[in-house]
């Protein structure tokens, strides 16, 4: 499962994603905003991240301006890794090396082009594991 959620900043890239996504024949849920009217970014980075634990194996796409005020809310969520990427590599190593279950886009970042191919591969690339889980185990702990 996929969830998605962004703030007035991002929705407009969210609704171009969900196009591209659903064209591929991906599942998605839009946890919101549903318009460009000013909303809080926190709201739909936590309820993105509270969706993406609670349904194992699941993961989410949060999207705002420049994708700093949605990851940072969304990370707070415990269980939650979310990446903010700009490119490819940052997608594909966000899921090899850290295992991230959300992807955090900025539309004032990066164009449409570009955000689809960071979701395809942040979609098609899997965690490696290994010496990495202990590093991943360690994002958990608080203190
Ligand atoms: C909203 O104006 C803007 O602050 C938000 O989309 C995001 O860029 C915050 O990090």
């Amino acid at each position: 499962m996929l969830f998605l959620g962004s703030d007035h900043g991002g929705f407009s890239l969210k609704k171009e994603l969900i196009e591209y996504l659903e064209k591929e024949g991906q599942e998605v849920i839009d946890l919101g905003c549903d318009n460009e009217e000013s909303v809080d970014y926190p709201l739909f980075g936590r309820a993105v991240a509270k969706e993406v634990v609670l349904n194992e194996g699941s993961l989410g796409i949060v999207i705002c301006g420049t994708g700093i005020g949605i990851s940072l809310a969304a990370n707070k969520v415990e269980g939650a890794r979310a990446a903010l990427c700009t490119n490819g590599t940052m997608a594909r190593l966000s899921r090899e090396h850290n295992n991230a279950n959300i992807l955090a886009l900025g539309a004032r970042i990066v164009g449409g082009e570009l955000a689809k191919d960071i979701v395809k591969i942040f979609l098609k690339s899997t965690f490696e594991g290994g010496r990495h889980e202990r590093r991943v185990g360690q994002i958990e702990e608080t203190s």
